[in-house]
C-alpha cells in the first residue's frame, strides 16, 4: 500500500506536519506521501475536496480555517469530533470520509506521558485552564473524559469560557473565572494549562498572568511552541515548577491521526528531541 496523506488549511506553508508524518512513515516502514493542500479562502472548497476524493486520498489533517467547514463534506463523525464540532483528521474508510478530532486527546496523551503519576492522582488534582478558544475546548473535554474532576476555566472574555463549560460532565466541577482571579488564586492549582496565543512569536516577552506564587510542585503547561520555551514556562521554571512543552501536543495529535490512518502506533521519544532541535533552528 502506498499511503496518500496530506493537510488542508490556509496558510500552511510553514506547517511541521509533513516533516512529522514523513518521520512516522519511515519509522513504520510504510510507503507513502504527505502533501500540503493549501486552499485559499477564495478558492472553491467543494471543488478542491472533490479532487481529493477523486484521487482516493487515504487520510488528511484539517487545520485553520476549515476544522468546522469540513464537517458538511463528511459521511460520519466520531463522538469526540461531534462534541467538539471540529475535525482535525479525516480517514477514508472504503470510500467513506470519517471525521475525528485528535487535538484534545493528543494533548492529554502528551501530558500523561510526561507525568505518568497523574494517571492515579487525577481525581485529586485541581486544574486551571487558561483560554477559551478551539484548543481549550478540545483540551477541556479530553481532560474530563480522561477522568480529571476539577477544572476551572479562566479567560479574558468570560462568555467564551461559559460556552466551553456547557460541555461539563457530571463527575466534574468547573468554575469560570477572570484572569485576575486566576492570578490571585494561582496557589490553589496543581496543573495550569495555558492555551491562548499570548507569548507566541513575535510577542515572546508577553505572559498571560503572573505565576510567581504557584505551588512548588505545580505542573505548568503551555501549548504555544514557538518559542519552544515561552516566557510563561521560563517563569514557571524560576519558581521550581515542572514544565510541559507545547510541541509535544503537536506530536501526539499527529501520532493519533497516523494511527487512525494506518493502525500503526509510532514511538515519539526520539522525535520529540528531533523536533525540539528543529524548532530551535539547530
Ligand atoms: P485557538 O482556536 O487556537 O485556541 P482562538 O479561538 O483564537 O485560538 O482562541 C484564542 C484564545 O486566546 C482566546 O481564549 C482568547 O481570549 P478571548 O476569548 O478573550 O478573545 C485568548 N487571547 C488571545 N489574545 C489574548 C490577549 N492579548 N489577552 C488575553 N487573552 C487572549
Amino acid at each position: 500500500m502506498n499511503y496518500q496523506l496530506g493537510l488542508i488549511g490556509y496558510p500552511i506553508k510553514h506547517s511541521l506536519s509533513p516533516w512529522i508524518h514523513r518521520n512516522f512513515l519511515d519509522q513504520s516502514r510504510l510507503k507513502g506521501t504527505y502533501e500540503l493542500v493549501e486552499i485559499h479562502p477564495n478558492h472553491s472548497f467543494p471543488k478542491r475536496l472533490n479532487h481529493l476524493k477523486e484521487i482516493g486520498i487515504d487520510g488528511f489533517n484539517v487545520t485553520i480555517p476549515y476544522k468546522e467547514k469540513i464537517i458538511d463534506f463528511l459521511d460520519k463523525l466520531d463522538n469526540n469530533a461531534k462534541i467538539m464540532s471540529a475535525v482535525n483528521t479525516v480517514h477514508n474508510r472504503n470510500g467513506e470520509w470519517i471525521g475525528y478530532n485528535t487535538d484534545g486527546t493528543g494533548y492529554v496523551r502528551s501530558l500523561i506521558n510526561k507525568f505518568p503519576h497523574l494517571e492515579t492522582e487525577k481525581k485529586k488534582k485541581r486544574i486551571l485552564l487558561i483560554g477559551a478558544g478551539g484548543a481549550a475546548r478540545g483540551i477541556y473535554y479530553s481532560l474530563m473524559s480522561f477522568g480529571f474532576s476539577s477544572i476551572d476555566i479562566a479567560n479574558r472574555t468570560l462568555q467564551s469560557a461559559e460556552n466551553i463549560a456547557t460541555l461539563k460532565l457530571d463527575h466534574v466541577e468547573t468554575n469560570v473565572i477572570t484572569l485576575e482571579k486566576a492570578e490571585t488564586d494561582i496557589n490553589d492549582y496543581d496543573i495550569i494549562i495555558q492555551t491562548t496565543s499570548v507569548g507566541m512569536k513575535p510577542n515572546i516577552n508577553q505572559s498571560i498572568i503572573d505565576i510567581s506564587t504557584v505551588k512548588k510542585d505545580c505542573i505548568i503547561s503551555d501549548i504555544v511552541y514557538q518559542p519552544i520555551k515561552t516566557k510563561f514556562l521560563t517563569e514557571a521554571e524560576k519558581v521550581g515548577a515542572s514544565i510541559h512543552f507545547g510541541h509535544t501536543m503537536l506530536l501526539y495529535q499527529a501520532q493519533s491521526a497516523f494511527e487512525i490512518w494506518t493502525t500503526k502506533k509510532v514511538k515519539l521519544n526520539n522525535l520529540e528531541r528531533k523536533l525540539e532541535r528543529k524548532l530551535k533552528g539547530e
